[in-house]
Formats: C-alpha cells, structure tokens, sequence
C-alpha cells in the first residue's frame, strides 16, 4: 500500500453529476492504491448509492467512516447497521467497527465517525442550533440537556474505540493514521483560517477523543500518529504532541474533490510544509 486518496466531507447529494463526474476523473488521475473517506459522504437516503459511486472510484480497498450528515433522516443505529451490511458485501471497510489496517511500511490506520461532544468551551451557552438536532431521529424532539448526553455518550464512545486501538497499535506500528469526522481539539476546528468561537466550537469538537489521544501518545514517545478529519469544512493543522497531528481537511458543498494524496513511500508521506 503506497498512495492513499484521502476524501473528507464529499457531501455527494448536494452534486451535481457533472460536479461528481469531475472527483471521480481527480481520483482516477491521482491513482491511489486505497480511498479513505472521513465522513459526511451523503445524507442517509444516498447514502448507500454514494457508497457505492466512491466504491466504484478505486479497485483497492476503501476504508470510510461516516460523519452527522450521513445519519440525517433515520436513527444512528439503523444507518450504522445498513452500511455494516452494504460493507460486507462491496469488500469495503467500515472503520467504527474497529478494524485495523496494515498499511505496510510501519505505517496502521485505524478510525471510528466520533461526535461533537459540546464540551469545550459550553455547549448550553452556544447559539447555534445544528440541523442534527432536527434531522437525525436519536436526537429529534429531545430537549438540550438530553440531545448533549447523547453527543458526550457518541464522543465517549469514539475515545474509548480509538483510544485502545492506538494503544494497541502502537506495539505493532510505529506511525500510526487516526481517520474520524471531528477534529478532537479546539485547536483544530478551523473554518476560514480561524479557528471556531465559542458558539461553533461545542458543534465542532470531540474533546472526550483528544484528551484519549494525547494521553496515549505522551505514554509512546516513540511512536506518532496523524489524525485525519473534516466536519468544519475548513483546513488547518494542528500539533497537539510533538507526536500527535491533527490535519483538517476543507470541503465545499456541491464540489467534492480530493482531499490530499498521502504518499507512504514519500519523505514526507502526507505531504506538509
Ligand atoms: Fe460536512
Ligand atoms: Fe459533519
């Protein structure tokens, strides 16, 4: 495994099939051994035909997790539940599931969908009102101390996934990449250059997945790993360890495209300055 197309937030029920048409010849041209999508691919009524256009874009594997948008209209269970089935059957990896990827070189990959856990800086001061709370049924109806359980048991639940998988990993692999929809800091919730105030960030940020992760690669000094996310749409780096990377990805609704090419035979695989 050598040449990683990295996708986040590809939102394809918003293309057009002109705009889709377009990604797919990006990827095609790129020529990547593997696809690994980091969430938001379709809302849930595409979302299996999505699944199936971003299939059909590599003959290699295809590693994804999904993010808020893809649970929009039905429970998180039953989505989860349908993509566990569509991947099994498309030779395809759901990576919440816990799977662990070799991917050669010293190099694992592991990832789960994570959630936004509302805890830094307020969550009950913040006057945004996310559609999730509207559209996604384990959420709709409930009022806001109920819908914030949910996202800290959603965010918990992420850490705890991740937070062994890497512990694990790194008895085996020296450098590991970490695939989820929300970045796991504040530090990296970047939207336009900037990171996220007070009002977004709570919508922005599962905490609950970054301080596992920091704990973890301060305990293996030895080893680093590279968070891969979106979910703000916007781009931006952040060092949270000096071996603990988190690379937000930037997206745009109705023009999906390639994210990055991470190069594993390369000096600098994924390809920063
Ligand atoms: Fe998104
Ligand atoms: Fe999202």
């Amino acid at each position: 495994m050598r040449r990683i197309a990295w996708v986040t937030d590809p939102h394809l029920d918003h293309a057009l099939p002109e705009a889709i048409e377009r990604f797919r010849k990006e990827i095609a041209a790129a020529s990547p051994d593997a696809l690994l999508v980091t969430g938001d691919i379709a809302e849930s009524v595409r979302l299996l035909a999505s699944l199936d256009e971003l299939r059909s874009m590599v003959d290699g594997p295809f590693w994804f997790c999904l993010g808020n948008h893809d649970f929009y209209y039905d429970s998180i269970a039953r989505v989860r539940d349908s993509v566990r089935e569509w991947a099994a059957k498309r030779e395809a990896v759901y990576l919440t599931d816990g799977e662990r990827i070799d991917l050669g070189r010293d190099w694992g990959l592991i990832g789960h969908d994570g959630w936004a856990d509302g805890r830094t800086p307020d969550f009950v001061r913040s006057l945004v009102f996310m559609h999730d709370a509207r559209l996604i049924a384990d959420l709709a109806g409930k009022d806001r101390q109920t819908r914030w359980d949910l996202m800290k048991e959603l965010a918990d639940e992420s850490a705890r996934s991740l937070g062994a998988g890497l512990e694990s990993a790194f008895e085996r692999f020296r450098s590991m990449l970490i695939a989820t929809h929300v970045p796991p800091f504040r530090g990296a919730c970047w939207y336009d250059g900037r990171i996220s105030d007070d009002h977004w960030a709570p919508h922005f940020t599962n905490v609950a997945l970054g301080e596992r992760l920091a704990e973890t690669a301060r305990r293996f000094p030895s080893r680093d790993s590279t968070v891969l996310c979106g979910h703000t749409h916007g781009s931006g780096r952040f060092v949270a360890e000096p071996n603990l990377t988190v690379i937000t990805g930037p997206a745009e609704y109705g023009r999906p495209f390639l994210t990055r090419l991470i190069d594993l035979g390369a000096a600098n695989p994924l390809g920063e300055s």
